[in-house]
């Protein structure tokens, strides 16, 4: 059985202050949380701290947007993997879309970071997904298969038991355009078919495959009615605590 984990992704959204008032509400809302699911808050850096403060006797988890893959060093502007550990996190975000858009981040960068998170016991929960370009030209499969084989290469089959992955279509991130619960159940069971060629049948079934893109408290139950979307990463939605506890809270 998977356990579904849901992930909100603050981006670049909330001063401290905000952060803090933001997990105090999540804090109260989900005091009767389950735990047949798993819930965890990505604040910007300077939320970390804060946040973690708020959380820390709850069931929620902290986890950070992004990390560098060195363990320190003249790299300014960049927080490396035991820094985060240092301040709370369990989980990291790794080749966020905006970050492979806006950052230059490619499958090689991505490979680098998921080692440097699993060497300080972080949990790396990778993101994969193609353009609307690529979409419209028949090449999801192919950059999925690309972005898998490289982004996971020379990862051992227990290191890799230790990720999750997050399929994020670009043309659905912060568009209200969701894809649909089939059209991103076919892209789930494509990545476990690669994950069972790249390593084996156990990784393939026990790695957990989240959807991201426009999820919202109206389509998260359809979502994850599909047999191989085990959670969702949310942007905007999780940046209100109504709206990120109702979706939390989805009934199956
Ligand atoms: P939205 O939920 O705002 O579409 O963002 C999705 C996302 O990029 C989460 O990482």
């Amino acid at each position: 059985m998977r356990r579904p984990v849901i992930v909100g992704n603050w981006k670049m959204h909330k001063t401290s202050t905000e952060a803090e008032e933001l997990a105090k509400a999540l804090v109260n809302h989900l005091t009767d949380l389950t735990d047949d699911r798993e819930v965890v808050l990505c604040p910007p850096f300077t939320g970390l701290k804060v946040v973690f403060e708020v959380i820390k006797s709850s069931p929620i988890k902290l986890g950070a947007q992004n990390l560098h893959w060195e363990k320190s060093g003249a790299f300014t502007g960049e927080i490396s993997a035991l820094m985060l550990k240092d301040v709370g996190c369990s989980y990291v975000i790794i080749g966020h879309s905006e970050r492979r858009t806006y950052f230059c981040e490619t499958n090689s960068t991505v490979n680098k970071k998921i080692f440097a998170a699993l060497d300080q016991g972080l949990i790396p929960i990778v993101c994969v997904g193609e353009t609307l370009e690529e979409r419209e030209k028949n090449q999801t499969f192919e950059i999925i298969e690309r972005q898998i084989r490289e982004g996971l290469v020379g990862l051992t089959h227990s290191q890799a038991l230790r990720l999750i992955i997050a399929y994020e279509p670009v043309w659905a991130i912060g568009t209200g355009k969701t894809a649909t619960p089939e059209q991103a159940n076919e892209v789930h069971t494509f990545i476990r078919y690669l994950l069972a060629k790249n390593f084996n049948e156990t990784v393939a079934s026990e790695i957990r495959i989240q959807y991201g893109g426009s999820v919202r408290p109206d389509n998260i139950k359809s979502l994850m009615s599909q047999k191989d979307i085990d959670g969702v990463l949310v942007g905007g939605a999780s940046l209100d605590a109504d709206s990120f506890t109702k979706i939390v809270k989805f009934k199956e």
